[in-house]
């Protein structure tokens, strides 16, 4: 019988376990083991980050999508979404309306769109920094070569987001169509980091096929990334894609893979996601009590939230989440956190 909680003790003091260790963990891992590691992670991120929760302002800018990941509700199959895509005025309306809300990073997320060329997200890159100098800008809009994250990264993003969704190739290929590549995905990331943003990469807790063993990959994989932040959630299925009828992931899951990721990677940025809120109406909350210590209000325009249709009941889409900052605000206070009005950088990032 193994005893998770010196593996979580081990965890924590050296920052690393083997494979076969993470896998027993997550495999066989109890009530009593999870509350264990929770108080442990909880313990580790006030050392590095005390009591604070840093925000991130998302904006939706396009649910256009080159890819066709079979998980993902606005993958270009899927003919039933309406598409739409905002133009450079309506993201530097979300932007202003987010710096007097308090938040000093801005993430623009869409699907892989042709429509923001280079030329486009450079000026709309230069025009943000420009504006708001103190605030840092994040883009999250899939796989490009190096030269193209290079040209954003000369504009002045700091910082990248592209989930590598498993780290095992095998697991890929059952979740995207074959001419979508491992291997490239990955590049991206090593790209990435050594063009010298600030990286964040991630993977869905409870994917089709998903095994203890892939979970396992996942965290040695991140281990030798070494990202500044890694966003996890549960899978949620989406009604008209090839995984309607697949089963969703568990909060219970993707808490307890939060607390092993601040025990492995004490500094890094943990968001507590949209799809765990989704799953269970305190999830957010939850995760902030289980390790994580970044939360991203929603700041696309409310016209739009309900078409960037990822997964089913997709949270923070009606009218009263207008200012979802509002609502966190609250739900954070519970927790015994509280936000803080900061680009919130990476500890190894701040000068
Ligand atoms: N359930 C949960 N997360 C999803 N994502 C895409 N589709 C789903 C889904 N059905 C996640 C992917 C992607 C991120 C933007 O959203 O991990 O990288
Ligand atoms: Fe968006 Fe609560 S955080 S509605």
């Amino acid at each position: 019988m193994v005893n998770c909680k010196t593996l979580i003790s081990n965890l924590e003091e050296t920052n690393f376990l083997e494979k076969e260790e993470f896998v027993e963990l997550i495999a066989q891992h109890s009530e009593e083991d999870a509350r264990f590691l929770f108080e442990r992670a909880r313990a580790v991120r006030e050392r590095f980050f005390g009591k604070s929760v840093y925000l991130r302002g998302l904006i939706e800018i396009s649910n256009y999508c080159a890819n066709d990941c079979y998980y993902c509700g606005i993958r270009r199959g899927n003919a039933s979404v309406e598409r739409y895509r905002l133009t450079e005025e309506d993201i530097l309306c979300c932007c202003e309306e987010g710096y007097q809300l308090g938040f000093r990073t801005f993430v623009m997320q869409g699907g892989e769109d042709a429509h923001f060329t280079d030329e486009l997200l450079v000026r709309l890159i230069r025009e943000i920094k420009n504006r708001y100098p103190d605030c840092a800008v994040t883009l999250s809009l899939g796989e490009r070569t190096k030269e193209r994250y290079q040209k954003y990264y000369d504009a002045g993003a700091d910082r990248y987001l592209l989930r590598h969704e498993t780290a095992n190739a095998q697991h890929y290929a059952q979740l995207h169509p074959a001419w979508m590549s491992h291997e490239r995905r990955i590049q991206c990331l090593w790209d990435l980091k050594e063009i010298g943003y600030q990286v964040g990469t991630g993977f869905m807790v409870g994917s089709p096929y998903q095994t203890p063993e892939y979970l396992a990959e996942d965290m040695l994989f991140i281990k030798k990334l070494q990202p500044q932040m890694v966003g996890i959630g549960p899978f949620v299925p989406h009604h008209a894609t090839p995984f309607a009828n697949e089963t969703g992931g568990t909060a219970e899951l993707t808490l307890f893979m939060l607390g092993l990721l601040r025990l492995m990677m004490p500094e890094l940025l943990l968001p507590s996601t949209t799809a765990l809120g989704t799953i269970d109406k305190t999830g957010r909350e939850k995760g902030l009590l289980a390790g994580a210590n970044v939360v991203m209000p929603n700041l696309s325009p409310v016209s739009v939230r309900k078409k960037y249709d990822l997964y089913d009941n997709k949270i923070c889409t009606g009218d009263e989440s207008a200012q979802c900052v509002n609502c966190l605000g609250v739900r954070i206070a519970t927790t015994g956190y509280q936000v803080e009005v900061a680009r919130g950088d990476a500890p190894d990032w701040r000068r």
